[in-house]
């Protein structure tokens, strides 16, 4: 039987509250009396940034507002916050979209950037990155530009995204990058299961991030949080396809920062390459991922349901990342993989305080394997598949 995932229903719910209009209580800068042209095809990027500046200028709280409509936004946007007179929000009712060919921004990183703002909302809304062509270049192993991500926060605090969709991104779908304070509920992502490097959510060096009751479906990891992040809370999310939520990849340079203080709970993962997963660079690294716990995550037909992979781009050397603190519970549902349990350590620095706890995991019918190696820890409770670690090493 497949388990509806709790997501599934929250997200109607989520969607109501989005359509709550912010400018009720806030002065309202309507992109269409700066120029912008609904229909799609004539660049309004120079309009939205009109709007952007009025509202900035604002001594009262204000909001722009983008009706129902396609709008282009024929370049890289970026709205920038840090002189802004209030704690400006956008409310979009209709779709952005980016350029139809892809070399017009696809080295340009980012698609649609807030930057150094405090105190932002951003509601509603269908991003459509229009990535498809550049997903064919990178198949056909042509020389592409690597692609932008359709929306990224940038040294930006206290930031709300709401029920806000992306769609077809080139890249990320949405990377939060140097943040404190983010709440994003109610996210739809959606790309094919085979574009490339297009991640859900990406969190980089970001503290205090909540992400809640959002469906990704997409061709990379679903959610992806890499060095120098800390304070995440993962609720509720629907995966798949797509790669699974990833801790990493850690430890690409020596002195990048560690992750500490993730909770993962509550997920349904279904028909992904990966489960929930720690990825590491097999090379020397001061790096570390630490009080970590995945909890209450039904897999469907999910590939490595429960993987830590400290091999990544190994070429003989060992990872140097110090894996300690992680916690797998009730962890659930159905392998499309042999090994349910595969966790690979660094011989140079074992995983320690490995917790695996209530674990149940089949793969057609059988409970399956596991594949561990250099692994510290022990089992509470009933684990299936047995024998990743053996007896208790609690280190
Ligand atoms: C760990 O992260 C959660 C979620 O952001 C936060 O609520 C909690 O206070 C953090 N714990 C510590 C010890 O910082
Ligand atoms: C997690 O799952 C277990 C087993 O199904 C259940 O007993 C427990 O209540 C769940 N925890 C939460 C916080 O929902
Ligand atoms: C594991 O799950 C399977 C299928 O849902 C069930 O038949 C089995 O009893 C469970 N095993 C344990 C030990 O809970
Ligand atoms: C662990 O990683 C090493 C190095 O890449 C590899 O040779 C080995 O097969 C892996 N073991 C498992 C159990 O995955």
């Amino acid at each position: 039987m497949v388990v509806a995932p709790k997501s599934l229903f929250s997200i109607p719910i989520l969607l109501l509250f989005s359509t709550f209009s912010l400018a009720s209580s806030r002065a309202s800068f309507n992109v269409l009396d700066y120029g912008a042209k609904m229909g799609g095809k004539i660049d309004s990027s120079k309009a939205f940034l009109d709007t952007w500046q009025a509202a900035c200028a604002s001594t009262t709280s204000s909001v722009v507002y983008v009706p129902k409509g396609t709008f282009l936004l024929g370049s890289k946007t970026t709205f920038a916050g840090a002189f802004c007179k209030n704690n400006v929000a956008m409310q979009i009712d209709g779709t952005l979209v980016a350029p139809s060919d892809y070399r017009v921004i696809g080295d340009d990183g980012h698609w649609i950037v807030f930057w150094q703002t405090n105190g932002m909302v951003l509601r509603g809304g269908i991003l459509d990155g229009r990535g498809a062509n550049l997903w064919n270049c990178k198949k056909a192993g042509k020389q592409c530009p690597i692609g932008v991500t359709n929306l990224a926060f940038s040294n930006s605090n206290n930031v709300q995204i709401r029920g806000v969709t992306s769609i077809n991104s080139q890249m990320f779908h949405v990377v939060i990058h140097e943040c404190t304070n983010v709440n994003i509920k109610g996210f739809r992502i959606s790309a094919p299961g085979d574009s490339r490097n297009t991640d859900g959510i990406h969190l980089s060096r970001s503290s205090n991030v909540i992400v809640t009751g959002s469906t990704i479906s997409t061709g990379d990891d679903c959610i992806s949080i890499s060095p120098g992040s800390s304070n995440v809370l993962v609720e509720n999310i629907f995966c798949g396809p797509g790669h699974g939520i990833s801790i990493g990849s850690i430890g690409a340079q020596h002195n990048e920062g560690g992750v500490q203080n993730v909770t993962v709970r509550h997920c349904t993962i279904q028909n992904t390459q990966n489960g929930v997963r720690i990825k590491t660079w097999a090379k020397p690294s001061s790096a570390y991922v630490k009080k970590v716990i995945f909890q209450n995550v039904t897999m469907v037909n999910a590939g490595n349901p429960i993987i830590i992979d400290q091999n990544y781009r190994s070429n003989g050397q060992t990872s140097g990342v110090q894996i300690s603190g992680v916690t797998f519970q009730h962890i659930r549902g159905t392998s499309s993989t042999k090994d349910g349990i595969s966790i690979n350590c660094s011989r140079s620095k074992p995983c320690k305080g490995i917790t695996l706890h209530n674990i149940n995991l089949s793969f057609g019918g059988q409970p399956g394997g596991t594949s561990c190696s250099n692994v510290f820890g022990r089992n509470v409770g009933t684990v299936v598949p047995a024998g990743c670690i053996k007896k208790s090493t609690w280190k």
